[in-house]
Formats: structure tokens, C-alpha cells, sequence
């Protein structure tokens, strides 16, 4: 697509998602963009062939449907609150290797702070300690942010557990689960006792202030369980929030899960996260029995506390405590009834 028809496309999403269900002439769009109705109408062609669900009527004009479902970048900004639209500036792409590594790459290369890509499909996803993140198309909303914060590099726990929040209350927002949006320290969100949510935060540091140059959170959301169902490996695992045809379902969870993580960053409060008692209510690791892994193997422990640095405090059977700030817990089979 050239330039000129590409940007024709935004300018008539833009109209169109901004007045979702109304209808808009030919006449009027061809004045608000400065093209022909010819042109209009062939742009409007190439927007339903991407699968956005316009109608057409003769001498009337045009309507994007309420229930239409293409992730778009006009669709989200259409539906951020103040906070959230200062603060970001979204992209989409229907499918990319992985928003995080575009947005690393982005970052090194000078993007601001508040640059988002989010994907309906991720073909080389990542999850944390070096593993896939299955991100197929339709079910899923996968979306990246870059921040610059004033930080220690050692806080970035902040933002990974900030972003796990701003997801449960995203969820909750639109009906999904109400009350059972819950989180497995650090970065993975559950709804019942299936993940529907990981987090991956990657960041670069500043080696002269010791802070962080820059930090790309990564937000991979199963809304729905794939029509294919999930692969073997994760289908006991792995679950989706929503059930059924939800009408813009992408568009809504993407600008609800950034316009939650605008108040939580906007407050700038990293430091003292009043959030974290939210964190801790909504955590079921802590009471459980789990196992440590690290590199050194597994140990077996009590999760007693999220400590006021977002680290899993856990207590050993020798009664020794240790404050987790990464690596990885797994829930004891036996302490899995916990969970329900
Ligand atoms: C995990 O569960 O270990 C974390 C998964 C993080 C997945 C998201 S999807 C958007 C962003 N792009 C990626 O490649 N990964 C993150």
C-alpha cells in the first residue's frame, strides 16, 4: 500500500471509529480526507477485505458495526481515556514476529516513551527465561510499550507487577471473571486455574546513571481460546478469559489494559507502589506451598509475602527467608487445590 492510500486508510478508520454504528456519507468523508468518493470507496474496499465489518448504503453512506473486531490503532486510540492518550502512541500490525523484539529495536534506535505495538498474531512470540509464547491469530491481543522511567535497574520489578494489575483490572472492566483475576508472582495472570496472561519486561541499562535506559513491557493476552484449541503441551495450562462473540473485543481489552497502566505509571509512584496491595490480594501463591527453581534446582517453600520491592518472600523448612526478585515458582501439586 503507497503512503498516500495508507494514510487515506487511518484518516477514514479514524472517522469511522470514532463514530462507531453512525453513518457517515461519502460525501462528508471525501471533504473531511480531500479525495474523491472514488477514492473513498476503494479505500473502504481495501479496510473490508482487512476484515473491518463497514456498511454501505446507497445515498447514505457509510458505518463501521458496532460487533466490528479489526485491531486497529484508531480503534484503540478512540477508546483511551485522557491520561492514556497523552501518554501513548499506538500502532498495530495484524501479525509480527514478536512486538517485543520490534520495540527493543525501536527503543536502541531512540522511540519514545509511550511508542505501543500491538499484534493480532506473533509468529517468533517470547516468554520469559528464554521460552515461546504461543500468540495465534483471532484469540489474542499481544502488545508492547516502551518506557523510560527514572529508575533503578533493580525496580523494574515495579513495572512488570504494575502491568499484571493494570491487566486484572483490564479483564474485570470488561466482564470477564469478575473477582477471579488473579496473579502468579511475578508476571503471569490467571483467570480460574488456567493462564490467560504472561508479562515479559526486557530492559536496557544506563551503565553511567545505573538506572534504566529503557524497559519494553510485553503484555501477551489469550482473550479467547484459540478456535484450534491450544497446542498439547499448553492445554492444561493455558486458558482463554472470554467466552462467545464479544463485538471489538481486541480494540477494547488493548485500550482498557493501557488506559489501567496509565494511572498506575502516570502516578509515578514506583517507589512506594500503592498498588502492591492490590498485587498481594490478587496473588494466590501466598499461604502455598511451592518450589523455588533456579539454577542451582528446585527448593521447596512457603510463599509468605510480597515485600514492599515487589520480591516473593519465601520461607525455606529451615525457617530461613528469602526475598525473590527473579527466576521462577512453581506451585506444589498438592497446594494446587488452592488456586479454585
Ligand atoms: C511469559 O509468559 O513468560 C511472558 C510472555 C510475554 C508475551 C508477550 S506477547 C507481547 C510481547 N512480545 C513477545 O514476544 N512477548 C511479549
Amino acid at each position: 500500500m503507497s503512503r498516500a492510500d495508507f494514510s487515506l486508510r487511518t484518516a477514514i478508520l479514524q472517522a469511522l471509529e470514532t463514530r462507531r454504528g453512525e453513518t457517515i456519507s461519502g460525501a462528508q468523508l471525501a471533504k473531511e480526507t480531500g479525495v474523491t468518493r472514488a477514492a473513498i470507496w476503494k479505500a473502504i474496499s481495501q479496510l473490508r477485505a482487512e476484515g473491518a465489518a463497514i456498511d454501505a448504503a446507497t445515498n447514505r453512506g457509510y458505518s463501521l458495526r458496532a460487533e466490528s473486531g479489526l485491531l486497529n490503532a484508531q480503534g484503540i486510540t478512540a477508546l483511551l481515556d485522557e491520561a492514556a492518550r497523552a501518554l501513548f502512541s499506538v500502532k498495530t500490525e495484524p501479525c509480527v514476529t514478536s512486538t517485543n523484539t520490534l520495540l527493543k529495536a525501536a527503543a536502541q534506535a531512540g522511540a519514545l516513551q509511550g511508542t505501543v505495538l500491538c499484534a493480532g498474531e506473533q509468529t517468533q512470540g517470547r516468554g520469559r527465561m528464554g521460552r515461546d509464547f504461543y500468540s495465534p491469530p483471532d484469540s489474542g491481543v499481544y502488545l508492547s510499550v516502551i518506557l523510560r522511567p527514572a529508575m533503578r535497574a533493580q525496580d523494574a520489578l515495579f513495572i512488570t507487577t504494575a502491568a499484571a494489575v493494570a491487566v486484572c483490572r483490564a479483564i474485570e472492566r470488561l466482564g470477564g471473571s469478575p473477582g477471579d483475576a488473579r496473579i502468579k508472582w511475578v508476571n503471569d495472570v490467571f483467570v480460574g486455574r488456567k493462564k490467560v496472561c504472561g508479562i515479559l519486561t526486557e530492559a536496557a541499562l544506563d551503565f553511567e546513571s545505573g538506572g534504566l535506559e529503557y524497559a519494553v513491557l510485553g503484555i501477551g493476552t489469550n482473550l479467547l481460546a484459540p478456535a484450534a484449541s491450544f497446542p498439547d503441551d499448553l492445554r492444561k495450562i493455558a486458558g482463554g478469559i472470554f467466552t462467545g462473540d464479544i463485538a471489538n473485543l481486541r480494540n477494547r481489552f488493548a485500550a482498557a489494559v493501557l488506559n489501567e497502566l496509565a494511572v498506575l505509571i502516570s502516578r509515578a509512584d514506583y517507589n512506594a507502589p500503592a498498588y502492591l496491595a492490590e498485587y498481594r490480594a490478587r496473588s494466590f501463591l501466598l499461604g502455598t506451598q511451592v518450589d523455588v527453581l533456579s539454577a542451582a534446582g528446585e527448593r521447596a517453600a512457603l510463599a509468605v509475602d510480597i515485600d514492599a520491592g515487589a520480591r516473593l518472600v519465601v520461607r525455606y523448612p529451615d525457617g530461613t527467608e528469602e526475598a525473590l526478585s527473579s527466576g521462577e515458582v512453581r506451585v506444589r501439586p498438592a497446594a494446587e487445590a488452592k488456586i479454585e
